[in-house]
Order: structure tokens, then C-alpha cells, then sequence
């Protein structure tokens, strides 16, 4: 794929300069899209509320997760019980590596092909256009998807904060999971079960500022292959931007909430009711971004398909049987494109 200029370095030596493998076609500029107004925001969810609040309060709170689910695939959680200095934490040591020298951030290199380590990920042409974003992507769960080599020892605490995150993170998408089943009249344990050692990665994404933020973009439109998401961003400034009814609607940060999304492995069980929607990133003149994201998915012998209970007379079978390992390595070698990669399903 050719040297692939570090956009950061860059930033430094030229700080007005776009190299025209950053810059998008016209009908993909983000200046040219429409946005919607922002009165239209990202449900929020309560998780507290599901998990032990009063009966009508768990009700009336299922019922926003199931039109989150629905009409959005995405919503915000609130209350979800992982420490704040946790989130911090991860946030600070993650920053603390994307403004290490590059040679400290290259001990860590990305494969051509693969999604671990430092660099641009979903990269397969010389004339495909780059992502304003530097990366570092490790597998976290189960071990034997681990590339320790690619876990940085510098900053110190990154790898140690990584593996207390990713525990709680687990967790936060086996307790979510778990009312996505029940929403959805199935059984609480019903895709805990199904998934078995469920896969877990995770990716942080470096936006720096760009001084032409109409003609580039943060991150490549694409659906996420995973089965939840869960994004933790910065406050600092807006960037993720979700599509909905045609227009992009940005996510903007709530402190302390994490911004949860359907992957295509719930929208291919649910038949296509729960949707995994497609979004991006944008960037910002003045302001670096930063998020850490969590990809959590059922184990790789899966087999996926809709579920039975959710396909009927009215809701006729949408999608083909396939297995789940072999789903992962064709969105792991395919270019981020929208929805395009759940093709693969039908
Ligand atoms: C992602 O879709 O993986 C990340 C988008 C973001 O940085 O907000
Ligand atoms: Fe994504």
C-alpha cells in the first residue's frame, strides 16, 4: 500500500498541508452532506434503571432500548456502573500514546491485512483514500487472539488499564446483551449462551485537527462487523456522526455516557430488527479527537443466522446461515464502505 505519510508528523512539519490521499471525492465530503437539525439526538438509556429501578421505571426504560434499537441502532448509556477514573484513565494513557514519537509508536506496527497494532487498518489500494485517524487496534478476549508484541509497554499503564477496561467493558456488554435478549422476547442468557467466549477488541482512534475538515474524513463510513460496539469519546469536540433517515446526525459526547451501537451480527439474529447502522467520523479545525472503541462479538465457530423465534409469515428470513469466523475475516479484508460488507449475509 505504499509509505503512508503520519498524519501527525505532518501536522507538525506542514500544519496547513492535506496530501491528496486524504482528500474525498466530491460526493463523499462531509461538507456536502446534509445534517439534521439537533433537536434529533441519540436515545440515552439509564442503565441503572433496567438493572434497579421500580418496576415501571425498568419498563418504561426497556421500551427506550427497544425504539434505540429499532430506529437507531445506537443509543448513549448513562449509569452504567463503570468507574469514572477507570474511563479516565484509559482515555489519558491511550492520549499519552498517540503523542509518543512516531519510532515509539512503530515498535507496535500494523500488518498489511491485519487490524492489530499502529497504523491504518482496512487499507487494500494504492488509490484508495486514507482516513484523517491514526489507530492502534489489539485483540483483548480470548487469549489466543492476543498479540502481546503489539501491546505497548510505553505509556507504562497502558496495557495493565487496558486489561482492568476491557474487564469491565465485558461485562457492560454481557449485562446489555442480556436486556437486548429479553427486549427482543427471548431469553435473558439467549445470546450470552449462543455467543459462547465471546470475541472482544478493541481500537483507539487519534484524530488529529485538520485544516480541512470539509474535505476529509476522520473515519470511513462503514457498519461495524461486531455483534455490540461500545465507544467511549472525548468531550472535547463532536466527530462521530451517525446515518439516519439519509442524513448524518452527530453523536455529541455526553460526559461519563459510553455511546453503544448494533453491530451486523445482532441486526443478521434479530432479522434485520435491531439494525446495525452505518456512521463516521468527521475532524475538527481547532481540536484532536480521541475514542477508545470496544467490538465485542460471539466467538468464531458460531453459527450465525436469524434467530428462529424471530422469523415468521411477516418477517420472512433475511438473511443466509454462515459462520461467524469466516465473517470476521471478510470484514477484516475489505475496505470500510458503508453497508456493504453485511452483503456477505444475504
Ligand atoms: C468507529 O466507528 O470505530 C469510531 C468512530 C469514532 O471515533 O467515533
Ligand atoms: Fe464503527
Amino acid at each position: 500500500i505504499g509509505e503512508v505519510e503520519d498524519i501527525q508528523e505532518l501536522r507538525r512539519a506542514r500544519p496547513t498541508a492535506v496530501p491528496e490521499r486524504y482528500v474525498r471525492d466530491t460526493n463523499e465530503r462531509p461538507a456536502l452532506s446534509t445534517i439534521l437539525p439537533s433537536s434529533l439526538s441519540v436515545p440515552v438509556i439509564d442503565l441503572s434503571k433496567l438493572v434497579c429501578g421500580t418496576k415501571r421505571q425498568s419498563q418504561e426504560e426497556m421500551a427506550k432500548l427497544t425504539a434505540a434499537c429499532e430506529e437507531w441502532g445506537f443509543f448513549q448509556v448513562i449509569n452504567h456502573g463503570i468507574e469514572k477514573e477507570l474511563l479516565e484513565t484509559m482515555e489519558r494513557v491511550a492520549k499519552e500514546f498517540f503523542m509518543l514519537p512516531l519510532e515509539e509508536k512503530e515498535k507496535y506496527p500494523m500488518a498489511p491485512g491485519t487490524i492489530q497494532g499502529y497504523g491504518h487498518a482496512f487499507v487494500f489500494s494504492e488509490d484508495q483514500k486514507l482516513d484523517w485517524c491514526n489507530m492502534l487496534a489489539l485483540g483483548v478476549e480470548p487469549a489466543f487472539i492476543r498479540k502481546p508484541h503489539l501491546w505497548p509497554t510505553n505509556p507504562a499503564n497502558l496495557s495493565y488499564t487496558l486489561e482492568k477496561y476491557s474487564k469491565s467493558i465485558r461485562r457492560l456488554c454481557q449485562i446489555l446483551l442480556m436486556f437486548i435478549s429479553r427486549s427482543l422476547g427471548l431469553s435473558p442468557n439467549y445470546f450470552d449462551e449462543m455467543f459462547g467466549v465471546a470475541v472482544q477488541a478493541v481500537r483507539m482512534n487519534y484524530y488529529p485537527p485538520c485544516s480541512r475538515p470539509d474535505l476529509v474524513l476522520g473515519l470511513s463510513p462503514h457498519s461495524d462487523g461486531s455483534a455490540l460496539t461500545v465507544l467511549q469519546q472525548d468531550t472535547a469536540s463532536v466527530g462521530l456522526q451517525i446515518l439516519k433517515d439519509n442524513a448524518w446526525v452527530p453523536v455529541h459526547p455526553i460526559a461519563e455516557a459510553l455511546v453503544i451501537n448494533i453491530g451486523d451480527t445482532i441486526e443478521v439474529l434479530t432479522n434485520g430488527r435491531y439494525r446495525s447502522v452505518e456512521h463516521r467520523a468527521v475532524t475538527n479545525k481547532e481540536t484532536d479527537r480521541l475514542s477508545v472503541v470496544t467490538f465485542y462479538a460471539p466467538s468464531y465457530d458460531v453459527e450465525l443466522g436469524p434467530v428462529p423465534e424471530l422469523v415468521n409469515d411477516q418477517q420472512p428470513c433475511r438473511y443466509r446461515r454462515f459462520n461467524h469466523g469466516e465473517y470476521s475475516r471478510h470484514y477484516v479484508t475489505n475496505k470500510l464502505q458503508g453497508k456493504k460488507t453485511l452483503e456477505f449475509a444475504k
